[in-house]
C-alpha cells in the first residue's frame, strides 16, 4: 500500500484506480492522449479565494496573479472572474491577456528589459501599472509617453536586500540581482527624481519580490519593514506619500508529501498586519496593498499524465522507466533539481516493489523527471501521473528534440475541456523557412 498524500483533486476508486472529480485518469489519457496537463478549475478558484480571504480585515488589498506561472486565454478568464489583477512580463503575455479580453487597467507590467515595442503596446492598451526596473527603462518611458502623448502610472521595483528560498533567507546590504533598484542605491534616488520631474509619469508605489517557494513568514515581515523604511524616506525627502505597496509573490506549495507550505490566507493576513503595524508606527495612511502569487494559484491545481514506454535495467545499478515526455514539458527537475512525486494511475493500491529513475524521452542524460521513485511493477502502456505540475511547467515548455508541446485540459463542473491544444507536426514546421538557394 502507498502512504502517499494525494492532492485534493485526486481520489482512489474501488478498483484502485485514480480519479479526478469522478473521472478515471486513465480515461483522460485515453481520450486526450499523453503527455497531458490536467488543470482543476475549482482548485484554481479556491486558491484565488484563499488569497482574497487574507485581505478580509484589510479593505484596500488586491490579489494579482503572476501569469508567468501559467498563462493562456482560459486562465485569463478564470483570473478575471475571480477579480484578480494580472502581472505580465512580456509582450507575449500582455498580448495573450488582451486577446482574452482581460482589462489592461488591471494589468501590471514587469520585467528587467521591456523593449520599446512591448512598452508601446502596454501604453497604447492603457496598462494599469508599469513596474519600472531600471533607469534605461525609465528613459524609454519618458521618450515613449512624449511620442504617444500619453501618461503612465508607475511602480518602482526595489531589491530590498532580502532573499528567501524555501526555509532559508538572507538579509544582504546589496543584492546582486538583475532585477530592480537597490534599496539604498543612488540610482533609486535618480529614478524617483526623474519621475517626479516628468509630469506624464506618475509614481504610485514601490514593489519587491523576495523569492520563490518560500515556506516561512519571517522574510515577508522583514520585507514590509524595509519597504516602509523606504516609503518613509521618500516621504521626508520628496514630500510624497506613495499610496501603493506591492510585496510580490513567492509563497511555496506542496510538491512532495514532506513539504508543509504556508496557508496563503494566513500569510496574506500576516503581511497585512505587518503593513498596518508599520503604517501606525510611521503615521502613514494604509497603502493599497498588492500580493502577486503565481505558483500557489496554479501549481497544485495541475498534474501531468504520461505513458510509460521503455524500461531498462542497468544490472546491479538501477532501472530506468521512460515516459513519453520529459524535460520539454517539465524542465524544473533538470534546471532546479526540483523534486516531484508520481503514481501509476491504475495501480494505486499495488505494493511499491521497486525504486526507479523516471526518465524523460529526450536526448539528454539529465532528462530524469524523478529520481529513486518507488513504483509497483510496471509495464509499457501504464499511465503515470506526476503531481503539482500546474506552475512553471507548460509556461517553461520547449520544443526540444522537436517535441510537440502537450495538450492541457480543464476539469470543471461542466466536465473536461481542452484549454490548450496539443501541438501537431504541422505546428512544428509552421515557422520554418527554406532559404531560396536551398529549395
Ligand atoms: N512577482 C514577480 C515580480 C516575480 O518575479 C514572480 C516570480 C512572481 C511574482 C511569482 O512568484 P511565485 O508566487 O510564482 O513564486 N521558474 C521558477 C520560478 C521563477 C519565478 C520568478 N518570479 C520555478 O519554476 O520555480
Amino acid at each position: 500500500m502507498q502512504s502517499y498524500r494525494y492532492p485534493p483533486q485526486i481520489e482512489i476508486n474501488s478498483l484502485g484506480h485514480l480519479e479526478t472529480r469522478g473521472i478515471e485518469l486513465s480515461a483522460l489519457a485515453a481520450r486526450f492522449a499523453t503527455p497531458l496537463y490536467v488543470m482543476d478549475e475549482a482548485l484554481i478558484r479556491q486558491h484565488c479565494r484563499d488569497y482574497w480571504r487574507g485581505f478580509s480585515d484589510y479593505a484596500n488589498g488586491q490579489v494579482v496573479y503572476a501569469g508567468k506561472a501559467l498563462l493562456n486565454q482560459a486562465i485569463c478568464r478564470i483570473i478575471e472572474q475571480e477579480k484578480l489583477y494580472l502581472d505580465v512580463v512580456s509582450g507575449g503575455e500582455l498580448y495573450t491577456a488582451l486577446s482574452a479580453g482581460f482589462p489592461a487597467k488591471k494589468m501590471l507590467f514587469h520585467g528587467n528589459n521591456k523593449t520599446k515595442e512591448e512598452l508601446k503596446l502596454a501604453l497604447q492598451s492603457g496598462i494599469g501599472r508599469i513596474v519600472v526596473d531600471n533607469l534605461t527603462e525609465l528613459a524609454l518611458l519618458q521618450e515613449l509617453t512624449l511620442e504617444l502623448h500619453c501618461e503612465a502610472d508607475l511602480m518602482l521595483r526595489i531589491t530590498p536586500g532580502v532573499e528567501a528560498h524555501t526555509h532559508e533567507y538572507i538579509r544582504t546590504a546589496q543584492t546582486d540581482s538583475k532585477f530592480g533598484l537597490g534599496i539604498s542605491d543612488d540610482q533609486l534616488q535618480d529614478a524617483i527624481q526623474s519621475i517626479l520631474q516628468t509630469p506624464r509619469l506618475h509614481l504610485k508605489g514601490i514593489h519587491c519580490h523576495i523569492g520563490s517557494q518560500i515556506m516561512e513568514e519571517a522574510p515577508y515581515s522583514l520585507a514590509v519593514e524595509l519597504m516602509f523604511g523606504l516609503l518613509d524616506q521618500i516621504r521626508s525627502r520628496y514630500h510624497l506619500t506613495l499610496p501603493e505597496l506591492n510585496l510580490g509573490g513567492g509563497i511555496g506549495i506542496r510538491y512532495t508529501s514532506e513539504d508543509l507550505p504556508l496557508q496563503p490566507t494566513a500569510v496574506v493576513h500576516h503581511i497585512a498586519e505587518q503593513v498596518r503595524l508599520q503604517a501606525d508606527k510611521l503615521n502613514f495612511p494604509l497603502p493599497k496593498l498588492f500580493v502577486e502569487p503565481g505558483r500557489a494559484i496554479v501549481g497544485e491545481a495541475g498534474f501531468t499524465l504520461y505513458t510509460i514506454g521503455g524500461i531498462k535495467d542497468v544490472p546491479g545499478i538501477r532501472r530506468y522507466v521512460s515516459v513519453d515526455g520529459g524535460m520539454s514539458d517539465n524542465i524544473r527537475p533538470a534546471l532546479y533539481q526540483a523534486v516531484y512525486e508520481a503514481v501509476v494511475v491504475d495501480k494505486a493500491n499495488e505494493p511499491l516493489l521497486q525504486k526507479v529513475h523516471l526518465a524523460g524521452k529526450h536526448c539528454e542524460t539529465g532528462d530524469i523527471l524523478i529520481k529513486d521513485l518507488r513504483l509497483p511493477e510496471v509495464e509499457a502502456g501504464d499511465v503515470i501521473a506526476v503531481f503539482a505540475t500546474g506552475a512553471y511547467n507548460y509556461s517553461m515548455a520547449s520544443n526540444y528534440n522537436r517535441a510537440a508541446r502537450p495538450a492541457m485540459v480543464l476539469v470543471s463542473a461542466s466536465g473536461v475541456d481542452l484549454m490548450q491544444k496539443r501541438e501537431s507536426y504541422e505546428d512544428l514546421i509552421r515557422l520554418d523557412q527554406i532559404p531560396p538557394h536551398l529549395k
